[in-house]
């Protein structure tokens, strides 16, 4: 894919949208432009603005379509026990991991919630996140589930960058469902399906299907339900092994398929017959803080697939809240070159939320989320600089939201 840059250019931005992206001196810009159409030639109207970056660069927003940042407390104790040798199935077998949360969460209050995951977006913002998705997943009781939903609702309507609200009641079995895990999924389809839906709280629904999770069959059973709803899937699969993840998100037309840890060729092939619908998403912040594999992200490129990469910050596999910090991961640990990796992030990330023509690149009619850089070259500095955030400014809409 192509990576067009500009010397000296200009951005006008009207509404929050761009209105055109040029190339040019002030004087062109006043004389030619539609910005001159707008009346800006005349420096006088007081609703144009002209805002001088100074020669500074400038990169679109950062899209990070996979998160869990909704959640009550940090899980220290089980990074602990991993340094010691556990591993994530054995920690969620003994009743940790997720329902840890899980537990957790039920016992703090919503406004707790909104307030620990506002610090988690401003964080995100000063990084340069401008598009940010959200699961529930913490709940995993209709209440609870509806509780999570409506923290994310709250924070759309909070923040001014973009966020979506995915609908994951299908993360885990409760303790109480571990014998009768039909059950719990009949929970997910005649209660929390159509409380979510009627509550409108959620743009998108996702299921972990995966080795002792739900399993392909359950999760097609779950898809097909929120598929009458009109809900679009998003799946947590092949993390813990090659467990049918993929073929049941192709198969239900899954706008993406996040983790792929495990993904083998014949994976890789249903992803290209999916013909760009379903767009495989890895998260090395999960591998590098689980110590499991890295998704195969090299080969999938090689092999013509639209890789998209998120941090899937949660607080029991991936507490990287930075998109600039799994640029840096997937530039040394999966042998990603910068610019791939500067695509995985931005417009590849925006498929995965079907917002490609919304945010992910800075052309005419594409919201104005833009990042004023520190410094030239963003697009190596930011893999190259590891923990070292690169972003002066942050803008959405047309309003800079963090600096
Ligand atoms: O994407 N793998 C499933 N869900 C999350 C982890 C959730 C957790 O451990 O709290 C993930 O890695
Ligand atoms: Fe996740």
């Amino acid at each position: 894919m192509q990576l067009d840059t500009l010397e000296n250019a200009y951005i006008i931005v009207e509404d929050g949208v761009i209105l055109e992206v040029g190339m040019g001196s002030r004087a062109h810009l006043e004389t030619h432009s539609a910005w001159a159409k707008l009346g800006g030639g005349s420096m006088t109207s007081p609703e144009i603005e002209w805002i001088d970056l100074n020669g500074a660069e400038v990169m679109p927003g950062l899209v990070d379509s996979h998160t869990h940042i909704v959640f009550a407390a940090p899980r220290h104790e089980e990074f602990a026990l991993r340094i010691q040798g556990a591993t994530y199935e054995e920690i969620a077998a003994a009743g940790g991991g997720i329902l840890n949360s899980a537990k957790k969460l039920r016992e703090t209050t919503e406004d707790q919630l909104f307030e620990d995951a506002s610090k988690r977006v401003q964080i995100m913002m000063e990084w340069g996140t401008t598009t940010l998705e959200i699961k529930s997943g913490y709940g995993l009781s209709v209440e609870s589930e509806l509780k999570m939903l409506r923290v994310i609702k709250r924070l759309k309507q909070t923040f001014p960058i973009h966020i979506k609200a995915t609908f994951l009641g299908a993360h885990a079995f409760p303790i109480e469902f571990k014998q009768r895990r039909e059950d719990y999924v009949d929970l997910i389809l005649r209660d929390m399906l159509p409380a979510v839906v009627a509550d409108e709280l959620a743009d998108h629904i996702d299921v972990f299907c995966d080795e002792g999770f739900f399993t392909p069959e359950q999760t097609e059973q779950i898809l097909m339900k929120a598929q009458q709803y009109g809900l679009p899937a998003k799946i947590h699969g092949n993390e813990l092994g090659l467990t049918g993840g993929v073929q049941v998100g192709v198969k239900m037309n899954a706008w993406s398929v996040d983790h792929l840890e495990h993904c083998s060729e014949v994976e890789m092939e249903l992803f290209k017959h999916s013909n760009g619908h379903t767009i495989p998403v890895a998260l090395p912040g999960t591998s590098y803080f689980l110590g499991i594999p890295y998704a195969p992200t090299r080969k999938m490129i090689d092999y013509g697939l639209p890789v998209a990469l998120a941090t899937d910050f949660n607080p029991g596999s991936s507490p990287v809240a930075s998109l600039q910090t799994v640029s840096a991961l997937a530039c040394t640990q999966m042998k990603l070159m910068p610019q791939e990796v500067f695509h995985a992030v931005t417009c590849n990330a925006a498929r995965a939320l079907r917002m490609e023509n919304e945010v992910g690149c800075l052309a005419a009619g594409m919201s104005a989320d833009f990042l004023v850089m520190k410094s030239k070259d963003a697009v190596k500095t930011i893999p190259y600089y590891l923990g070292q955030n690169q972003v002066q400014q942050t803008y959405c809409r047309g309003n800079c939201v963090a600096n």
